[in-house]
């Protein structure tokens, strides 16, 4: 089905536009190129700034600055877009699935019916871990968050393919793909297992990615589990939706990590360890616990009254966004999934998600988020979704990981490939003590 595309302006600068950078202090001009987007504002390009003037630029959390070319996702918060190779993520959710946006993030292009199937016949032999992968999880402590065991483990997969991961080696660099992509689902089942006291399971060759990662988590020895079509789309549409996300924190530390060549599955790690902290990979679960903590519908209007309270710091957790101002396109495709997967396991009359759907309306109806266009984020679904479907809270980071994967993976790839590709090294505006002479202890 195709659907309408939104008006999307592309750029170009003209032939000879510049930006004329001056100084004060003695008058000396620099002139600046500027580099034309597809889509996007038009960037002023300062390399040459220290070389040429002996000044850094300075700008913490990178708010002006972009630090790579990518050509995998694009994101229009004021419009409400997110697109992937150029594919809107509404396109992608409602038509494709999760094993075919990994491909067009990996190649650039949408694959042909026999390149899919060879893409999910080497992804789906590679679900398997070295049996001694195992212990690696008995060091842990039997309450270990499934995050700590993520980035432990995955770490740890450099150590089992360390000799062929030659980053230099287009191969090689396939095959990494390939088996973090394949691998990344069992591992994390495995941290859910592990953290619930439950056997690990065996992946399952006749399941799609989804479907075996839902049967590695909630399958037990003990009685046979069915994952129904309904259930298994809405955890692949979790992963569509957080599979990129362009140049965010987590995305930003693997490009980096992986800047000195360094093992792929490492850098992936430290992608998750980056995740893992509450203003990244966090607000689903905090959305969620708020939802717990206002416990019945009656209470919503004194939340209400908190979150418009500028003396109080209480925000409502799940809306708003700092990139998206209008809507966040993701939002609406898992707020279907969500109440798909409520009638098909007949919880749409449980508390907690009645008391979502009033605090939804009444949020959306109030002027104060109105005007401050202040909507239901992927997080405010996402965490619902992820509650409905029996996941725990501390699951619900691991879960955006895994999904991530593919993401970061790409940006590494495309990182990796890019010709212009130096060591990451920020300079810095350093604030501490001018030199000044070593006092011996003893005259201290
Ligand atoms: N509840 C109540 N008021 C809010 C909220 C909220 N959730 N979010 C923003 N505001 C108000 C804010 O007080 C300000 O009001 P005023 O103009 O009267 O001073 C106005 O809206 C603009 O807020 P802001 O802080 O300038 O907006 P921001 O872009 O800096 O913040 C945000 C974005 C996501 C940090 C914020 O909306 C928030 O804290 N939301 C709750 C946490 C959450 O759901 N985070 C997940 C975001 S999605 C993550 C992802 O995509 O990875």
């Amino acid at each position: 089905m195709t659907r309408e595309l939104p008006e999307l302006p592309t750029v170009s600068a003209a032939p000879n536009e510049k930006a004329t950078i001056r100084f004060q202090s003695d008058g000396r001009e620099l002139e600046l190129p500027i580099i034309s987007p597809t889509h996007g504002p038009k960037t002023v390009d300062i390399s040459r700034l220290y070389r040429e003037t002996g000044y850094f630029a300075h700008d913490p959390g990178f708010l002006s600055t972009s630090s790579c070319q990518s050509k995998l996702t694009f994101i229009d918060g004021d419009r409400g877009i997110l697109l992937h190779r150029g594919y809107s993520i509404e396109d992608l959710a409602q038509d494709s699935n999760y094993l075919e946006v990994c491909y067009l993030l990996l190649n650039g292009r949408l694959p042909s019916r026999q390149e899919l199937a060879e893409f999910e016949n080497v992804i789906t032999r590679h679900t398997m871990v070295h049996e001694q992968f195992k212990t690696f999880f008995s060091g842990y402590r039997r309450d270990a968050h499934p995050m700590a065991l993520m980035v432990g483990t995955v770490g740890a997969l450099s150590a089992f393919y360390h000799d062929d991961t030659d980053v230099t080696d287009p191969r090689a660099r396939m095959i990494a793909t390939h088996r973090i992509v394949a691998k990344m689902p069992t591992i994390c089942a495995m941290a859910y297992k592990y953290s619930v006291g439950q056997p690990f399971v065996y992946p399952r060759n006749d399941l799609d990615y989804a479907a075996n990662f839902l049967h590695m988590c909630f399958s037990v020895p003990a009685e046979p589990y069915d994952v129904h079509p309904i259930v298994a789309r809405a955890m692949d549409r979790f992963l569509i939706l957080h599979a990129d996300h362009e140049q965010n924190a987590s995305t930003a530390t693997v490009r980096i990590a992986g800047s000195s060549q360094a093992n792929p599955y490492a850098c992936i790690a430290a992608g998750v360890a980056c995740l893992w902290g509450p203003a990244h990979g966090g607000a689903n679960e905090a959305a969620l616990r708020m939802l717990m903590e206002i416990g019945t519908k009656d209470r919503i209007g004194e939340y209400l009254a908190r979150a418009k309270d500028k003396n109080d710091p209480f925000r409502l957790m799940g809306f708003g966004h700092r990139v998206y101002k209008n809507y966040d396109p993701r939002a609406r495709v898992l707020r279907e999934s969500f109440h798909e997967v409520l009638e098909y396991l007949g919880k749409q009359r449980e508390p907690l998600f009645e008391l979502a759907m009033e605090l939804e309306r009444l949020a959306t109806e109030d002027d104060y988020f109105r005007e401050r266009k202040l909507f239901p984020n992927v997080d405010f679904y996402s965490g619902i979704t992820l509650h409905a479907l029996g996941f725990p809270l501390a699951m619900f980071p691991a879960l955006f990981a895994l999904g991530r994967t593919i993401g970061w993976i790409s940006q590494w790839k495309e990182m990796i490939e890019d010709e212009n590709q130096r060591i990451a090294r920020p300079r810095q505006l350093y604030v501490g003590a001018p030199i000044h002479p070593y006092v011996p202890i003893t005259e201290r």
